[in-house]
């Protein structure tokens, strides 16, 4: 196959960003003829850079998905490969899963990229997004409580200090670091069994991985770290009340991540649909510019043992988030100086 010249240039623009150069050893990771084009551009950019690129290809198994679903379980050698390079593009979605920190561990860098060619293009980072995430990672770092209120009534508190702080500026430039590109948010967890209050996913918010804008509003009663009410009436509060039960697992009902979005380029409009080659799976509501990322399940991501299998971001727009005393996110505005994005 022979690679979009376009898609090349664009690549090497990311990779140079992840400080790919003369004699880097990288690998792509893919699964079966998924995103085949991707990994062919990215082999043809690596070599313009200089480095030393290979692709591991693995078979996709049948029901295989992102995460703790992945098709590289139990692939020694395919791991042993993965394990021996300086940067691992994943183009199958290895997620926080056991075989991503295995790799990771081992020393090379990771890059996760998913979303569609054209949100790549559009939402590319630079060093300064870079700069803006390290300083609000320091301030979340540095909080014993996060509150997060909103018109529509979610008025909740987390009690913060015992997980790490996840930063995602869209590149990757250190050993045994990984990012996903493109996307510009932080996060971290609260304690298990801090977190409490309600959270009320409004109106246009998002529910991920079902792909909707909510149309009525869903009210979530929260008691030491676990969702212990999912009230309303409307399509979506019958879906996530159906989606979560049908893990069968009570795990799924543990409160994960919190953060909020710094992406200035993410357009909230453009998840799951089509438009003018715009189509996004997702990741412009979780790094939108202001918005608070909520989210249900798993907390291996930030250092927890929870590792269910039932995991849902959910982008809320429009809320208020201070930490301790000081105000981070109001009424979606972004307040602290130095983490705003030019011209915002
Ligand atoms: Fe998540």
């Amino acid at each position: 196959m022979a690679a979009d010249s376009e898609m090349v240039s664009l690549f090497k623009q990311e990779l140079a960003l992840c400080n790919v150069g003369e004699g880097t050893r990288l690998a792509i990771l893919s699964e079966g003829d998924v995103r085949a084009d991707y990994a062919t551009a990215f082999l043809e950019a690596a070599e313009d850079l200089g480095a030393d690129a290979f692709q591991v290809n693995i078979r996709k198994r049948p029901g295989s998905f992102f995460g703790p679903g992945n098709s590289l379980k139990g692939n020694a050698s395919a791991i042993a490969a993965l394990k021996g390079v300086d940067m691992v593009v994943d183009l199958v979605g290895l997620l926080w899963s056991k075989e991503q920190t295995e790799i990771t561990e081992a020393g090379p860098r990771m890059l996760l990229v998913l979303e569609h060619v054209e949100v790549l293009r559009r939402m590319l980072s630079s060093p300064d997004d870079r700069r803006r995430v390290e300083a609000g990672a320091k301030m979340l770092a540095g909080a014993k409580e996060m509150r997060i209120t909103s018109p529509g009534g979610t008025d909740v508190v987390y009690r913060l200090g015992r997980y790490n702080v996840v930063e995602q500026y869209g590149f990757t430039d250190t050993p045994g670091r990984w990012d996903a590109w493109p996307g510009v948010f932080l996060y971290t967890a609260a304690h298990d069994d801090g977190v409490d209050g309600t959270v009320v996913i409004d109106k246009g918010d998002m529910l991920l991985p079902l792909m909707r804008y909510v149309s009525e509003p869903i009210r979530l009663t929260i008691e030491r770290g676990m969702v212990t009410g999912i009230g309303g009436e409307g399509v979506d509060a019958e879906l996530m009340r159906t989606f979560m039960a049908g893990f069968d697992d009570p795990r799924a009902y543990a409160v994960s991540h919190i953060g909020w979005g710094l992406d200035a380029r993410a357009k909230w409009e453009f998840m799951g649909t089509s438009h003018a080659g715009a189509h996004s799976g997702g990741q412009d509501g979780r790094a939108y510019y202001g918005n608070v990322l909520f989210s249900t399940g798993p907390n291996t991501e930030v250092g927890g043992t929870n590792d269910t299998l039932c995991h849902l971001d959910i982008p809320l727009r429009g809320c208020t988030l201070a930490l301790d005393d000081r105000t981070i996110v109001e009424n979606g505005r972004v307040v602290p100086e130095e983490l705003r994005a030019a011209g915002r």
